[in-house]
């Protein structure tokens, strides 16, 4: 089986569907999201009826959460405040529901795998060091984690004696694979879809092949100008539309 593993679409739909063509060039059997299909970006609607025209199997995000209405967004900075309180303003009722209707990680996809949006410790937090990966991977009760949240492509593994964190040495480009065999567990962040953060424009997503024993990470470039006319056309914040002209 190959899993299509995507995360942090934010309403991109520019993002997401550039992203879709490249993973069924590839090739895929199943799709799972980490969360935060909406949220900074100017198409909601059509993210989320794109990730359930895929059958993602997905779970909440925390840009979710609040587009749902089931959190006031206290701990948003104020560009991110105001990009989800207007997703919140065009989104129709139904979809509103089906957002409120997304399970919260830890969600079990296979015998060895699960989901979670930011962290096992808890949904809204960050996996950015080998300290947050240590006490991550501790929890674990799958070999492979899928997380997102950070907006970062990553792979963090351990021994089997559970230590130490060993972040494997790659190279992201176009298309990169790291080995995920063998008695280690790992933690895997396939990217964001919708607003990269590590300097690179361009979509990040992954395919997990269970049968190799890899997970395949691609980048896709996008009409990101196109996603900034829409977002200036709606009035989200400029820091936002900014940012993804620079992948950060
Ligand atoms: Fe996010």
């Amino acid at each position: 089986m190959r899993f299509f593993i995507l995360s942090d679409i934010h309403s991109n739909i520019e993002a997401l569907e550039a992203s879709i063509q490249r993973a069924q060039l590839a090739g895929y059997d199943a799709v799972f999201c980490c969360g935060d299909i909406v949220g900074y970006g100017p198409n909601p609607v059509e993210a989320i009826d794109a990730v359930r025209r895929l059958n993602a199997v997905t779970i909440r995000g925390n840009h979710d959460r609040v587009a749902a209405g089931e959190d006031d967004a206290s701990e948003f900075n104020p560009h991110a405040r105001r990009a989800v309180f207007w997703t919140r303003s065009v989104l129709p009722d139904s979809y509103r529901n089906y957002l409120s209707g997304l399970p919260v990680g830890p969600l079990s996809i296979h015998d060895d795998a699960q989901l979670v949006h930011g962290a096992i410790t808890h949904e809204d937090d960050y996996i950015f060091t080998s300290s947050d990966a240590t006490t991550n991977l501790r929890m674990a009760s799958k070999r492979l984690t899928f997380f997102g949240h950070s907006h970062f492509p990553a792979v963090f593994a351990n021994d089997t004696e559970g230590n130490p964190v060993i972040p494997p040495t790659y190279e992201f480009d176009e298309f990169t694979a790291v080995r995920c065999d063998g008695g280690q567990s790992f933690l895997v962040n396939p990217g964001s879809i919708g607003q990269p953060r590590d300097g690179d424009t361009r979509a990040s997503f992954l395919i997990w092949d269970q049968e190799r024993g890899r997970l395949e990470f691609y980048r896709v470039e996008y009409p990101f100008e196109r996603t900034q006319a829409k977002m200036r056309n709606v009035h989200l914040p400029p820091y936002l539309i900014d940012r993804l002209a620079h992948g950060r």
